[in-house]
């Protein structure tokens, strides 16, 4: 196997031309190839795949690559696992970065909880927290020239409804957003290992909650977890805690900034919110064109190989990184007709957004079902919904990997 270096291609994941209107270089990513050789912030050198096809392969293959640095020899990222404080190491062991039978094992303590017919036994209760959320949103705009849709309405929806399914009181929902801004704001190794800090103390509260339920539950998944942790062999302690932090984490960051640039898109497409503002009966099949549009996750986690191997003709060695670019996937025209324009009635839409294979996003029908929802209570109660300032000042993070807004002020 030859083991010369590929050419790396370049383009800035980071930069606010790309996260404004990916669509171009996404193009020209695929055009380079459906496995390409690239550099990421802070990771490096990867192995990125672009078509739709290369990303499922890559995804649906999960013997040959890995999530576990470790099961792929890959000493660098490993050592960094290891060298986490202990009080931090449960972000290393959640079902994302675990690996069969593990992550089996973890999946299955509630994945129950996620299914369609879950969800759909929620929708009633997922109104009246979105009717709540944009009930405080109205209150805070008579006291002020608007609101930020970011921090005043996307942010606590979500929030709201996982902790109500995790049965965390309601009142340390601040707290916890105060916690992970830090981290979710860092795009620099220094600021990361700061914005860690915000992370440990969030282990911390969650530790000292899951004490507190051992001893008083208050109904939710996290007591279902406590149980099955105290049954045995399920389920260790430092599992517990990293379910728990993964879920909290996920379950509302992720459709945090999905709400938001979803909201943004339609105002930025006025003929498609029109036809939405007709005719609810589409807001199902327009979260999904949302989805498939923003692609708020741009790439995978990364994926280990665990042997030499060739992938996409091309060869790559045990433990180096590949991960899939979504965002690329998603915009692929070999899928999917004019893929550059939003189309809430685009069907078939077998859009990738949420990975696949098994890892696919353990909440999916949750977070489609939450958009939806999130975007038809905030239209019909504020028809008028508008920016409050010039489209140009409308900034994405510089994160890379993710895209969220730093914030979306509007008025009505
Ligand atoms: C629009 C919102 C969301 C998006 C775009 C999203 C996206 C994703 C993606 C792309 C993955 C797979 C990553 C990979 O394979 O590397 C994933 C996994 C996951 N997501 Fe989501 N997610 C969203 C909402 C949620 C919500 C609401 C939850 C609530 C619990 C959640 C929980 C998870 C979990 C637990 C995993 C890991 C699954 C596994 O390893 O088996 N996500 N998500």
């Amino acid at each position: 196997m030859s083991v010369r270096e590929q050419p790396l291609v370049r383009f800035d994941p980071e930069s606010q031309a790309f996260k404004q209107d990916p669509f171009p270089t996404l193009a020209l990513l695929r055009e380079s190839g459906p496995l390409i050789r690239t550099r990421m912030p802070i990771i490096g050198k990867i192995w990125l795949a672009t078509t739709y096809d290369a990303v499922n392969d890559l995804l649906r293959d999960h013997h040959r690559f890995v999530q576990s640095p470790a099961t792929a020899g890959n000493r660098l990222v490993g050592g960094i696992f290891r060298w986490l404080p202990r009080g931090l190491r449960p972000l290393t062991t959640n079902m994302l970065v675990r690996d069969e039978p593990d992550h089996r094992r973890l999946r299955s303590l509630v994945e129950q909880a996620f299914l369609r017919h879950s969800v759909e036994t929620l929708r009633p209760r997922l109104e009246a927290l979105a009717d709540e959320a944009l009930a405080r949103m109205n209150e805070q705009a008579t006291t002020q020239h608007g609101v930020d849709l970011v921090a005043d309405f996307a942010r606590p929806f979500p929030l709201a409804v996982i902790c109500e399914l995790l049965g965390l009181p309601p009142d340390d929902r601040p707290k916890f957003t105060r916690w992970a801004q830090g981290f979710t704001a860092a795009t620099s190794l220094p600021a990361i290992i700061w914005g860690l800090r915000g992370l440990g103390k969030m282990m911390d509260y969650l530790r000292a909650e899951i004490e507190r339920q051992s001893k008083r539950p208050r109904g939710g998944l996290l007591a279902a977890l406590i149980q099955a942790e105290e049954a045995g062999d399920r389920l260790s302690e430092e599992e517990l805690l990293a379910m728990v932090f993964l879920l909290l984490a996920a379950g509302h960051h992720t459709t945090l900034h999905q709400i938001s640039v979803s909201v943004l898109t339609l105002l930025d497409h006025p003929q498609q919110l029109g036809e939405l503002k007709a005719d609810w009966s589409l807001s199902d099949s327009a979260a999904q064109e949302l989805l498939r549009y923003v692609s708020f996750a741009q790439v995978t986690k990364p994926r280990y190989a665990r042997e030499d191997t060739e992938f996409c003709g091309q060869s790559i060695r045990r433990g180096q990184i590949l991960m899939g670019c979504l965002a690329s996937a998603n915009s692929d025209p070999a899928v999917f007709d004019n893929p550059d324009s939003l189309d809430i009635r685009r069907r078939p839409n077998r859009h990738l957004a949420f990975g696949t294979g098994i890892h696919v996003c353990l909440g999916a029908m949750l977070a489609r079902v939450e958009t939806a929802i999130a975007l038809k209570g905030l239209f019909t109660r504020f028809p008028n919904l508008k920016l409050a300032v010039p489209r140009t000042q409308i900034r994405y993070t510089r994160r890379f990997g993710t895209r969220a807004l730093v914030a979306l002020p509007v008025t009505w």
